[in-house]
């Protein structure tokens, strides 16, 4: 049996050596090669509990398929490796449901891209009154809206912008690389660089001087997420939570008494984009990061949504008469939030939260200015998510 797998393999790699690159969207015949993999995976591993043998299991058929980029397989070294483990052991009960989950197509599992829900649309909607023109004279709100400042602490001055690696203009990604002596094509500028670098922390600070300098009548400050580098292989709890504090330190620096309302971003999840609802075991939980926020912002959210903060990231505040703010943590539907594939309806409730913090606003007749990261529809959105987001938004 282990030499007809092993020829099996000979056959699997010598047949796709011809072909391209395999992208994750395979036709028909490819699935059918998937599962010969997974029989071939399943002789070679034996007999042990898939759960034993998961890691190695999923290893080998990205490798026999030469799936590179895909996700999952990505995932299976580094940072994800344990978010991984436990949620693929959580959706796999029969090994080929690997295949489902790898091609795009291939049934015999699920996609996780299919899983959409439905939540009803609370209270009756009002008719229509088209909005008359703001008489002349009326204060106006001035809202200083920045985002994604993606601040880069290891921007090096005169270092690579041309790197090869996902971000630039910073040491590099391996640290035994002798990038000093190495001549630089194109050198990374003092204030960024366009090339592929993020933000030094110096621009941000001579960005807040220049607004402090000129926009003396900001109302309100919103900063919808994205603090972090894009150096996601270096992303640390840590450093994250000092990345909160640091931006929170900038904004009471340089607009001191003027408020902030943040909104989390893909980028604020160690690893990136992986946020644990309260179905994942304690120690995927996000309290590490909401707990750190509720401090930080506690001159700017309200006491009494400290526990919804902690709880999933989201918060409402009134901010005038008329008037509310909603923060809503988008990373509840981050199609790269791999704990979603467990289960994506409607995580910790979040999406009911939202649909009730707009019907009391309505009822109340308040308007609401919503601070998000993921756009409720983008790409990197779930459909379920997004469905019920539009829903709500259209009603
Ligand atoms: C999604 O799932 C539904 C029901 O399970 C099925 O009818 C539909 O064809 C699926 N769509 C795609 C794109 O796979
Ligand atoms: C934010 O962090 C940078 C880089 O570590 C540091 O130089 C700066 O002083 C910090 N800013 C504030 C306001 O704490
Ligand atoms: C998924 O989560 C929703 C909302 O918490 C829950 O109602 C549902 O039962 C869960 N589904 C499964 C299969 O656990």
């Amino acid at each position: 049996m282990k030499f007809i797998g092993v020829l099996l393999i000979f056959l699997i790699f010598w047949s796709n050596s011809f072909a391209a690159p395999v992208e994750h969207k395979l036709d028909s015949t490819q699935c059918t090669t998937c599962e010969l993999v997974v029989e071939v995976a399943h002789d070679l591993l034996g007999d042990d509990t898939l759960e034993d043998c998961i890691a190695d299991f999923v290893s080998f058929v990205c490798t026999a398929l030469h799936i590179e980029d895909h996700f999952v397989c990505k995932g299976m070294v580094g940072d994800f490796k344990e978010t991984f483990l436990y949620v693929l052991d959580q959706i796999i009960v029969e090994p080929k449901e690997i295949c489902g989950i790898l091609l795009k197509g291939c049934d015999g599992g699920f996609d996780p891209y299919n899983a959409t829900w439905f939540l009803p649309m609370p209270g009756v909607k009002p008719s229509h009154k088209t909005p008359s023109p703001i008489p002349a004279g009326k204060p106006i709100l001035r809202v200083l809206h920045l985002s994604d400042l993606h601040v880069d602490n290891d921007y090096i001055i005169g270092s690579e912008a041309k790197c090869g690696e996902p971000l630039c203009c910073r040491p590099p990604k391996d640290t035994n690389e002798a990038f000093v002596s190495k001549d630089v094509s194109v050198p990374a500028g003092k204030w960024g660089t366009v090339g592929d670098c993020d933000a030094p922390y110096w621009l941000l600070e001579d960005m807040m001087k220049n607004i402090a300098a000129n926009h003396k009548d900001i109302d309100y400050i919103l900063i919808s997420g994205d603090l972090e580098s894009h150096a996601d292989w270096d992303y640390s709890k840590e450093g994250h939570m000092a990345k909160v504090q640091n931006i929170t330190d900038v904004m009471k620096k340089f607009l001191p008494g003027k408020p902030a309302y943040f909104a989390i971003g893909n980028h604020e999840g160690v690893p990136i984009d992986n946020f644990g609802p309260h179905f994942t075991p304690a120690k995927f939980h996000m309290d590490w990061l909401y707990g750190k926020m509720v401090d930080e912002w506690q001159d700017w959210v309200p006491a009494d949504q400290k526990t919804q903060v902690i709880y999933n990231g989201c918060y409402m505040k009134q901010l005038f008469p008329g008037l509310r703010l909603i923060s809503l943590n988008n990373a509840m539907g981050d199609s790269n939030n791999f704990y979603l594939f467990i289960n994506q309806t409607d995580p910790d409730g979040t999406m009911t939260w939202f649909l009730e913090q707009l019907e009391d606003a309505e009822r109340n007749g308040d308007k609401v200015h919503v601070v998000a990261h993921i756009p409720g529809g983008g790409g990197e959105a779930l459909e379920g998510w997004a469905i019920n987001y539009y829903n709500a938004v259209n009603r």
